[in-house]
């Protein structure tokens, strides 16, 4: 790949500004000034920047705050996607670890990394999923027994065991579900008749939604994060 391509891919700048660092000398590529910014370079050159190294990662993995009014979709002609929030630069080959509904906020994992995915998305694991949901009113004692014996929702779904906190108010709770079907937390509360009129993901499995982050924003995961998330 050329040089600034590769650069601007590791999200090292602008290809533009790219193209001034090199010929301005300031990339080495093992351990010599290169200075044109055509040059080709492989996944195992030793690149630096200012002296910096810029690695090529193979694996990449960001925590996004997804906000309401974008699809969990990488690409839609008509809507944006979560990758919309991406920097063009960072997005090739990343897609979202499963969906979260247009309306849905919170914790997204995106990443290219298609094992882990798979991993974290099986049936068989039962990932815990925990959303913070605000309805259209109450729930009680009655619902959080039903939600725990494993919800009958309709003929195509009965839920797992979930655990149901009701916050104060009573309209707000906090909910763990152990699967990730269509639609699964409103449809588990319109089961029981309530509408749910907020929804927002705070964890998947060890990964928590860092409340730090604006809506809307993405970090890379931190080492601790990634180890975590590694172990599921
Ligand atoms: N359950 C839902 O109903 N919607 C989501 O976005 C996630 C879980």
């Amino acid at each position: 790949m050329r040089l600034d391509k590769y650069l601007a891919e590791m999200g090292a700048g602008s290809r533009s500004d790219l193209k001034k660092a090199v010929r301005a000398g300031r990339v080495t590529v093992n351990g010599s000034v290169l200075k044109d910014p055509a040059a080709h370079v492989q996944a195992d050159d030793e690149v630096r920047l200012d002296g910096e190294p810029v690695a090529y990662e193979e694996y990449v993995y960001y925590m996004l705050h997804k906000p309401a009014g974008v699809i969990s979709a990488t690409e839609d002609k008509r809507q944006q996607t979560v990758l919309d929030l991406i920097d063009e630069r960072q997005r090739k080959g990343l897609f979202p670890v499963g969906r979260l509904d247009r309306d849905t906020e919170g914790l997204l994992l995106i990443t290219n990394d298609g094992e882990l995915a798979h991993r974290l998305l099986s049936p068989k694991r039962h990932v815990d999923k925990v959303y913070f949901a605000r309805l259209d009113g109450p729930v009680s004692e009655t619902e959080r027994k039903l939600f725990a014996e494993g919800l009958r929702v309709d003929e195509t779904l009965t839920a797992l065991p979930t655990d149901l906190e009701i916050l104060d108010p009573a309209s707000e709770v906090r909910v763990t579900i152990r699967e990730g079907k269509f639609h699964q937390v409103k449809r588990m509360f319109e089961a029981v008749g309530r509408e749910v009129l907020y929804l927002r993901r705070l964890s998947m499995g060890p990964l928590i939604l860092d409340e730090s982050l604006p809506i809307g924003a993405y970090r890379r995961l931190t080492e601790e994060e990634l180890s975590a998330i590694m172990e599921v």
